[in-house]
């Protein structure tokens, strides 16, 4: 049997699971759902999660990977051969089609900014002017299609170059990129008179903000964030070497993750405040508002190239590793080669994501449940297809894994964390199970808070 890949070094194993980890969903859905739920105490619910629950889950991702050093089916049929846990290898397939599908739509509207500041489109518009530009953009179907297109085939050229040379290369190149990118947005917007409130705004909570909803918007977050309950972390831990310290790779993992959230809130509410934009303005608050923000800042050329610019590093390195669970999938299971695999999805996402930017359009009538495609998979996805995976691979661990075999993993061979895993443990047979199931329950609507 040929050897199958691993990456190369630690800090290789952190670079991409943590560039799966940051995406769009810290930059461009963290502030706005911040925004929407009032800020600090929402953020505070959000640290608890990921530590009391997001945590725990990447740990048995990881763990499962390892250990079975298979793609998210195979994994399950490893370990339960014959058995209906498979199911949560195909619900992660299905998951990662869908995700990938919505989320290269709105990479793709990154690199239409990316190209419109560089050529500095923006410079000399108003607001209106920005936003019946932005609307135009979207109506017009074709435009978003060529630049997503063209986004999934930079996806499936770094999934064509290997596990190695590919994934872990880009990763340890572009992180530490969007990282130095991110503090120069943060360090001007520490000169920006808004700053302060901003800053209050994050970090100084009113708790009587809290209620049931915001503590469910705060734990799916969490799991977007973390690129959990599809997978993608089972996959990208196999590929982790065995005797590697797992706990700390995914703490480090998760580590990251939140600071560059929090980054990117200082990043964006200073300048939020600065200029009188409503924190709650929702998912446009990137793409209208930010282009406005900037444009009334020294130095706005500058700013907006660079933000985009994080903005798609960021939209890449996680799209990688969604393609990443479907191209093992395809090289281990149906055993194509990696190049076929990778341009087989790569067409079939370039046609679902070109239904998704048609079905955008003024005059369409693609329509199911009463939203458009883009919108559906969006719901479908984060709300349903994650936290019901979430749930099944938690109640496998703690219920339908062994004990032994789990702490084996988790503690790569008794080496590591092995005080913590009684913690750990309890966490995943029960903690995780009956939060998660609260907030199926009420996405689903069967509970109401
Ligand atoms: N974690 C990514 C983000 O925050 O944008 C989104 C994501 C990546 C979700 C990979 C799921 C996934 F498998």
């Amino acid at each position: 049997m040929q050897k199958r890949s691993t990456f190369g070094s630690k800090f290789g194993a952190i670079a991409a699971a943590a560039g799966s980890a940051i995406g769009l969903g810290n930059i461009w859905r963290f502030p706005y759902v911040t925004g929407e739920n009032g800020g600090a105490a929402f953020i505070i619910i959000y640290l608890i999660c990921t530590i009391a629950i997001g945590l725990p889950l990447l740990l048995t991702e990881f763990s499962i990977g390892r250990f079975t050093n298979r793609n998210v089916f195979g994994a399950f049929k490893v370990l339960k051969p014959r058995s209906k846990w498979s199911l949560i290898g195909v619900l992660g397939i299905a998951t990662a089609f869908v995700i990938l599908s919505f989320y290269s739509v709105v990479a793709g509207w990154t690199m239409n900014f990316l190209a419109e500041s560089v050529i500095n489109n923006f410079a000399g518009k108003n607001s209106s002017q920005i936003q019946e530009g932005f609307g135009g953009f979207v109506a017009s179907g074709w435009r978003p299609i060529i630049w997503s297109i063209m986004f999934i085939a930079m996806t499936a050229y770094i999934i064509i170059s290997g596990v190695e040379k590919g994934i872990e290369r880009y990763n340890k190149i572009l992180m530490p990129v969007l990282l130095v990118i991110l503090l120069i947005l943060v360090v001007n917007s520490a000169f920006l008179s808004g700053f302060k409130d901003g800053i209050n705004f994050l970090f100084s909570p009113d708790f009587s903000k809290i209620n049931g909803k915001v503590v469910l918007e705060a734990l799916g977050q969490a799991f977007f964030s973390l690129s959990l309950g599809m997978g993608t972390m089972i996959t990208y831990g196999s590929y982790i070497r065995s005797n590697d310290n797992m706990i700390s790779t995914a703490g480090s993992v998760a580590l990251t993750d939140t600071i560059i959230a929090l980054l990117a809130g200082v990043a964006i509410f200073p300048a939020v405040f600065s200029f009188g934009i409503n924190p709650t303005s929702g998912p446009d608050l990137v793409f209208i508002t930010l282009p406005n923000i900037f444009l009334q800042m020294p130095g706005s050329y500058f700013l907006s190239v660079l933000f985009f610019t994080l903005l798609l590093i960021a939209a890449l390195t996680s799209s990688v590793s969604i393609m990443e669970v479907l191209a093992a999938y395809c090289t281990e299971e149906l055993k194509m080669s990696r190049r076929r695999a990778g341009v087989l999805i790569a067409g079939v996402i370039m046609v679902i994501s070109s239904m998704c930017c048609i079905s955008q359009m003024p005059e369409s009538s693609i329509r199911i449940a009463g939203m458009n495609l883009f919108d559906l998979f969006d719901t479908l996805s984060a709300n349903y297809m994650m936290i019901f995976g979430a749930f099944l691979t938690t109640l496998f661990a703690g219920w339908f894994w062994t004990k032994s075999k789990l702490r084996g993993e988790f503690t790569s061979g008794g080496k590591y964390g092995v005080k913590i895993f009684p913690v750990y443990y309890f966490i995943v047979k029960f903690v995780s199970p009956v939060m998660i199931s609260l907030i199926f329950l009420s996405q689903i609507g069967l509970l109401g808070f």
